[in-house]
């Protein structure tokens, strides 16, 4: 295990990602944690990660006491470095130079562990106002730019090692190779491979749920088939897979999981029909927060329900259900402040959204691993390609697309609307270059239109296209034009009541990627 610690913003997800894609299981923590419970997990090395915060102001976090005396292997990344160059007695100072963005580094050291026989010059993403101006003695520098002397500084013998820059970012040149060499040098063993986290997790699963029975909640995403798939693997006919037709769905989704995930997984599925009880319970509400509190609640229930059915039902009496599978993944927990005391930016209802009777003890295989994880884990698993490479969707589907209250008639008009753009998104080949699109239905707003011959006073539909790599964070994606014009024409003429598409070209963050 390599540890992350998170000085905030961000940065620690992107380092424990880039960590895994080098085969090493990686984990965030942060800064308050004692160094004695570091040490409980065992770790092979630690990443200080970058932050937002100048080591100089007040309560800027620190390196956990006592971290280096641990004799640890270290990687200290921006603030990390910062905050590991002042802990050992080296200068950080407010050179009142700052960088940002793409920077020429000069690295041509030949003995340098982490940068011998990489080209001399590089290109680093940087981001930093304060500079470090003096390495800690016993340290060599090994970096510099125009205007920081010291980028990065190595004491090998020590295990110890630090960048200005940002080798998590894809716009630094060798950054994967700068941190696999520096995992490398800590003797981290390459054992995070799908095949090991699938016998893992199976084995994990096993020893949870033992011979008692499970319910997997499949909502037709990746996540929670992926979820079904691995439990379905580890306990057979003990698992019943239930999906909950709540009317929030895309065109076409019942029918794939009836169809194809079966075929794959060979699972016990149950399809609960309850468009009319979730329509019922979201009467009148439109505060996004309410609505997915409502149809994380409504699902439990269905849940519940289904299982004392299938007590009812089955031969061995008494047996309860006791389990419900998640498709909870690792930035879902991060996100809505299961981690790290992290910010609750929205609670996505699988996680946040759990009544505190909860009749079910939760088995959750994917919650420590990221979406490419995932969808690996289901290729390795034999989900159909299609199902593990569709965009994602969330579980309160087209209800947070909604802006305003949800009605069946506005689901419908959704529905096709969603429809039309991901066939053309499709046909234009943009599937792999987008993470998803969300089309949102804005049914408070109404503007004049003119189609046919007559005016028309209809919605706008807003297409949100974006480009991520783990939703984290966003950007928009630069759609060609002529893919947006016929989306545009199609729904604008397919789609009764929507007179208007408009173009979300907001990144996340400020924006989130849903509206809701
Ligand atoms: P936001 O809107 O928070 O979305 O930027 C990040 C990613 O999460 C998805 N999402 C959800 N997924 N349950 C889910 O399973 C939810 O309640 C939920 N809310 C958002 C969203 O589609 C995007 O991929």
């Amino acid at each position: 295990t390599v540890l992350v610690v998170d000085f905030g913003a961000q940065y620690a997800q992107l380092i424990a990602r880039r960590v895994r894609e080098c085969h090493v299981y990686s984990e965030i923590v942060p800064p308050t944690m004692p160094v004695a419970d570091m040490l409980a997990k065992k770790p092979a090395a630690i990443i200080l990660s970058g932050g937002p915060a100048s080591v100089y102001a007040e309560g800027a976090p620190r390196v956990p006491a006592g971290l280096f005396d641990t004799g640890l292997p270290t990687f200290g990344i921006c603030y990390g470095f910062q905050a590991m160059v002042q802990e050992l007695g080296g200068t950080v100072a407010e050179t009142g130079s700052s960088e940002f963005g793409r920077t020429q580094a000069r690295t041509g050291s030949g003995d340098s562990v982490l940068f011998g026989g990489l080209p001399g010059v590089q290109t680093v993403w940087m981001s930093h106002g304060d500079s470090v101006t003096a390495a800690p003695e016993g340290f060599t520098t090994t970096s510099t730019t125009d205007s920081t002397p010291v980028a990065a500084v190595e004491a090998p013998d020590r295990g110890l090692f630090g960048v200005q820059f940002h080798p998590e970012v894809l716009h630094t040149d060798h950054g994967t190779e700068v941190l696999r060499r520096f995992l490398e040098a800590a003797g981290c063993r390459r054992t995070w491979t799908m095949v090991n986290i699938v016998d893992e997790q199976v084995e994990r699963i096993r020893t949870q749920i033992g011979e008692k029975r499970a319910i997997c909640a499949l909502s037709g995403g990746v996540d929670s088939a992926v979820a079904g798939a691995l439990v379905q693997r580890a306990i057979g006919s003990q698992l019943t897979c239930v999906f909950v037709d709540h009317g929030l769905l895309r065109k076409g989704e019942v029918e794939q999981v009836e169809k194809d995930f079966v075929a794959a997984t060979g699972a016990q599925l149950r399809v609960v029909e309850a468009q009319d009880q979730f329509l019922a319970a979201l009467e009148g509400v439109s505060e996004p927060e309410e609505k997915r509190r409502i149809i994380g609640r409504e699902f439990i229930r269905i849940f519940e329900r289904t299982a004392r059915e299938l007590v009812a039902e089955s031969d061995a009496a008494g047996q309860d259900v006791e389990f419900l599978v998640q498709g909870t993944l690792y930035p879902d927990v991060v996100e809505s402040g299961g981690g790290n005391g992290t910010a609750n930016i929205k609670s996505h209802h699988n996680v946040g959204g759990l009544p505190e009777d909860l009749a079910f003890d939760l088995v959750e295989p994917l919650r420590e691993l990221f979406k490419d994880e995932v969808r690996r884990v289901g290729e390795e698993l034999g989900l159909p390609h299609d199902m593990v490479w569709r965009h994602p969707f969330p579980g309160p589907g087209l209800g947070i697309r909604i802006i305003g209250e949800v009605t069946r008639e506005r689901l419908d008009t959704l529905r096709e609307a969603d429809a039309i753009a991901r066939e053309e998104l499709s046909r234009a080949d943009l599937d792999g270059e987008i993470w998803q699109c969300p089309v949102v239905l804005l049914a408070g707003v109404q503007s004049v239109g003119v189609q046919g011959d007559g005016r028309t006073y209809g919605h706008p539909v807003v297409l949100r296209p974006v480009s991520s790599e783990d939703a984290m964070t966003a950007d928009w994606s630069r759609v060609p034009y002529d893919t947006l014009a016929t989306i545009s024409n199609r729904i604008t003429n397919e789609v009764g009541g929507i007179n208007r598409v408009a173009l979300d070209v907001t990144s996340k963050p400020p924006a989130t990627i849903e509206w809701e």
